[in-house]
């Protein structure tokens, strides 16, 4: 039986999303690695409806880390590649549901193609204030809190910020994107039982959800059973558990 929505007490706010499984997915397919990476491109896009029809407000998927510029360029390639062509078929949907798409992570690392075409969809949908849709591309969590110190000691060499006034708002005010809330739930397709340098400083009191699924067969119906799954939780952040 699927998941009745309107049974939900709470709904998540922000769910952030670590996309793993599609070259194994396509490997017991016979297929090539760039075609689980297609077939996880739709599941983008149901995730995207999911979240709108549930009231998720933030959905960020992690489509590319640092150390996937490690990868082969065959891949890398395809997965630009992929990423504008997605672009190309969300970018109406994004209109339809009113969701600014945003990014986070080494812009200026990716290919001039990718940043002009992310940059017109950006532009495009950046008055929408009820659902944002964050990509991480080239991101990589321990570069973010590095970047956020550099500016840091910067205002402290200026005089602009004094160290004895550093405190964790400090820090979260210099992540890539201070204004979007921490995730309350983290859903990692493919079973792995690892952050993998994704949203260390946010994800500190989130809830985690592992599936099995491959990413490539994580759509609609599996999104909802995360947010049931999380409404199954109890979140205390330290403290006393309320009866
Ligand atoms: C991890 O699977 C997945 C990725 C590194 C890429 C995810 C990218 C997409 C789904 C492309 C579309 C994204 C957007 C935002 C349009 P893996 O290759 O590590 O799988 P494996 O662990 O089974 O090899």
């Amino acid at each position: 039986m699927g998941v009745d929505l309107q049974s939900l007490e709470k709904i998540p706010r922000h769910v952030a999303l670590i996309m793993d499984g599609n070259g194994r997915w396509a490997k017991e397919r016979g297929l090539s690695r760039i075609e689980g990476h297609k077939e996880g491109a739709q599941s983008v896009r149901a995730v995207l409806r999911a979240a709108a029809k549930a009231g998720v407000e933030f959905i960020t998927v992690y489509a590319f880390s640092t150390e996937n510029w490690k990868r082969p360029v065959l891949e890398v390639d395809g997965l630009m590649k992929l990423l504008v062509s997605s672009l190309n078929a969300y970018e109406q949907e994004l209109h339809d549901n009113q969701i600014r798409l945003r990014v986070m992570g080494q812009f200026s690392r990716l290919p001039l193609l990718v940043r002009k075409r992310l940059q017109k969809t950006l532009d495009a949908t950046a008055h929408y204030t009820q659902h944002t849709f964050i990509i991480a591309l080239s991101y990589g969590s321990r570069m973010e809190i590095a970047d956020a110190t550099r500016q840091i000691a910067e205002k402290v060499k200026t005089g602009e910020l004094k160290s004895k006034d550093i405190n964790e708002q400090t820090i979260a005010d210099h992540l890539y994107l201070p204004d979007v809330p921490d995730p309350e739930l983290m859903i990692r397709t493919s079973g792995e039982l690892r952050l993998s340098n994704f949203l260390l400083w946010q994800l500190s009191y989130s809830e985690f959800h592992i599936t099995d699924t491959y990413w490539p067969e994580f759509r609609e119906e599996h999104f909802f059973q995360a947010l049931e799954a999380y409404n199954a939780r109890d979140r205390r952040y330290g403290g006393i558990q309320k009866r």
